[in-house]
């Protein structure tokens, strides 16, 4: 029998853990798949997405920079891809229509909450950034109900954009919206990096007092680029630390769950993934 056939799509994609990510939850679970990278085309994205899925693709996976895009090509958005403005994760239905879903801010929480034993619930948080990545976050991280919710932008007037559009999830929560300058002050809980600068001469500056003793830091991206932001983290104390290598594989195993039906465990795959260079 001929494997099922998925893939990830993204411009570059040449260094995309999904590949090998995807393949420990097969061999891990008994699932008969093959899992490739695509190099998608700028210019030719949604007809080649829905080529590929004329042709047989049972699903894919959707990274920088098309999200924004691929929301936009699909037939029918789940709820929290509506809400997040972008889809991660596609799939044909028996009719044929392609369904847009989004797995990242699943993946961020439940990396959260159960690696990190962190839970939301009361806390105070801080959101550096207020592109899509926070946007993916921000339903997950108010359904968890915080105390206090600031999203602190360099270009404010997006920070109080998702403070509107998210209005109507904040429940008791204190949703606030600042530039990076005037930062309401702390102390926070847990500090997210889901700005696309690492810190630094060219990239942010954050006053010293912003983060609770003992508190969390979590930059969404993983590798080198989270170095800066999580050093400058323990510096001030924190007592829990990490990349979005977890969030990456959670977001993975969110998709291979819808597919395939099986839950595969991620804490060997992270370890393994880890392990590799680059990542450490
Ligand atoms: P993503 O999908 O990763 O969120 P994005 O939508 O391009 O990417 O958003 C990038 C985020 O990083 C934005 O919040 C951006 O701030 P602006 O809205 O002011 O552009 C932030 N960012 C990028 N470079 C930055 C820098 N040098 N200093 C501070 N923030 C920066």
């Amino acid at each position: 029998m001929t494997p099922d056939r998925y893939a990830v799509v993204g411009n570059p994609i040449g260094h995309s853990l999904s590949p090998r990510i995807h393949a420990l939850f097969a061999e891990q679970t008994g699932q008969h798949l093959v899992y490739e990278a695509r190099l998608g085309r700028v210019e030719h994205f949604a007809e080649d997405v829905r080529e590929w899925f004329r042709g047989g693709l049972r699903g894919l996976n959707v990274t920088v920079p098309f999200k924004e895009e691929a929301f936009r090509l699909v037939d029918q958005h789940s709820h929290r891809a509506e809400r997040a403005g972008a889809v991660n994760t596609i799939w044909a239905e028996a009719d044929g229509l392609l369904t847009g879903d989004n797995t990242d801010g699943a993946g961020f929480l439940r990396d959260l909450t159960q690696r990190l034993g962190f839970n939301p619930t009361g806390r105070a948080i801080l959101i550096l950034g207020a592109g899509g990545a926070t946007r993916g976050l921000l339903e997950p991280l108010l359904q968890a109900a915080p105390a206090r919710l600031v999203i602190a932008n360099r270009t404010r007037e997006k920070a109080r954009g998702l403070q509107q559009d998210f209005a109507d999830l904040a429940g008791g929560a204190r949703l606030e919206a600042s530039g990076l300058e005037d930062i309401p002050a702390g102390p926070y809980d847990l500090l997210i990096n889901a700005t696309a600068a690492g810190l630094g001469s060219d990239g942010l500056a954050l006053p010293p007092g912003l983060l609770r003793s003992s508190g969390a830091a979590y930059d969404l991206v993983y590798g080198p680029a989270a170095h800066r932001f999580l050093e400058w983290a323990e510096a001030q104390g924190a007592g829990t630390v990490t990349d979005g290598l977890g969030m990456l594989v959670e977001q993975a195993a969110e998709a291979f769950a819808i597919w395939r039906g099986v839950r595969p465990e991620t804490a060997p795959v992270l370890a393994a993934i880890r392990g590799s260079a680059g990542v450490g």
